[in-house]
């Protein structure tokens, strides 16, 4: 008996993000909320940090709930109904329980039926390897339309006392509706590790050491220097990587949206990259503070809706985070002029 030769499909030729969505949690927390238990000050948290305030959601309110708002918000812009979306991704460190995942019960209730749904730990680079997948099951015929999503409850996670992360972390979620394109909207996405910095940033202590006593509960936690280091000499390459596979130059961009990690970062990246004066530059992270894998797509919402014009330009997007792992692609910005929220 011949064997039957397999089907193996392909999908659309090009991908683009359709629109953004975005939910930032509702308390404003100022420096001066947070400096007394960590013994800082509001000067050195601005100089060291960029960060003015952070916003943070009430005891209430669960990434779930802050990715259900932001995930709405992008269908419908997109112009998509809920029930064309074939899956729903998101990226995110903190849902509280192991086991299920968050997306699922998000693609219940934005209305997207049965979709394929899965959570990605990829720490803050987490929103660039959720689009670099949603671009490849679309061009995989997997799906038409992906939702993505980052969010983020990190105020659940942080110690008040811990005085290495606890004061850049915020919570809020971004999301994006990735579709079929008449023109290539996403690049060749460049994701990599380093899992050798395993222990620079993360959880102190684990769940069942607590349980057995043997460390307090987990929180998190980082040794600041080292991530600062990597990042400002490594992934200012990785930027250029994503440049030279999207076959464009820092001078073809619109806007540069990296990960909202700490103003001097971002400060260094545009130095080391030489982006003309005339690419805007994301600053989230002063007044929503550092939301790991909703940072970029909150930051994108932002720059949006402050500069209209800047819809269908190229944007250079790059995550990093916790692994460490990084991720970075070129796109196309949405043409819509998202709501602040
Ligand atoms: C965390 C971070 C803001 C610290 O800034 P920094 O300039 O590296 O600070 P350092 O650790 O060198 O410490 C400098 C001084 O500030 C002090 N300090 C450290 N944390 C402090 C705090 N929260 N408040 C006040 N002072 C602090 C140190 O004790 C040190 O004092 P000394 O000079 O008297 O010894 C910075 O390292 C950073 O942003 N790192 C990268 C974060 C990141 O990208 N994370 C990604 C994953 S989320």
């Amino acid at each position: 008996m011949t064997q039957p030769r397999l089907r193996q499909s392909t999908g659309h030729e090009f991908t683009r993000i359709y629109a953004l969505g975005a939910a930032r949690g509702e308390l404003v927390v100022d420096n001066a909320q947070l400096i007394g238990p960590i013994d800082s000050s509001d000067e050195w948290i601005r100089q060291r940090t960029g960060i003015v305030e952070r916003r943070r959601a009430p005891k209430e309110v669960t990434a779930v709930d802050l990715a259900v708002e932001a995930g709405r918000e992008a269908i419908e812009k997109s112009g998509i109904r809920a029930d064309q979306i074939g899956a729903v991704i998101v990226a995110t460190i903190s849902n509280p329980v192991v086991t299920p995942s968050v997306s699922t019960l998000v693609a219940e209730r934005v209305g997207a039926g049965t979709a394929a749904a899965y959570d990605i730990e990829a720490a803050c680079a987490g929103y660039t390897y959720a689009i670099a997948q949603a671009d490849s099951l679309v061009r995989a015929g997997v799906a038409d339309y992906v939702l993505v999503i980052g969010a983020e409850k990190l105020s659940d996670f942080v110690s008040p006392t811990d005085r290495s992360i606890s004061f850049l972390l915020g919570d809020g979620a971004g999301a994006a509706v990735v579709g079929p394109s008449d023109f290539p909207g996403i690049s060749t996405s460049i994701l990599g590790s380093d899992g050798s910095k395993w222990g620079a940033v993360g959880m102190e202590g684990t769940y069942t050491g607590f349980r057995a006593g043997d460390n307090e509960w987990p929180y998190m936690r980082q040794d600041g220097q080292t991530v600062f280091r990597w990042a400002v000499w490594e992934m200012a390459k990785v930027a250029q990587r994503a440049l030279d596979a999207a076959g464009v130059t820092a001078d073809d961009l619109t806007a540069f949206i990296p990960h909202q990690a700490n103003m001097r970062i971002v400060d260094e990246f545009a130095k080391v990259l030489k982006l003309p004066a005339s690419v805007l530059i994301a600053r989230d992270i002063a007044t929503t503070g550092n939301t790991s894998a909703a940072s970029i797509p909150l930051a994108a919402h932002r720059l949006l809706s402050e500069h209209p014009e800047a819809a269908g330009g190229l944007a250079l997007q790059i995550g990093f985070g916790a692994g460490l792992v990084f991720g970075a692609q070129v796109v196309v910005l949405p043409g819509n002029s998202p709501r602040l929220t």
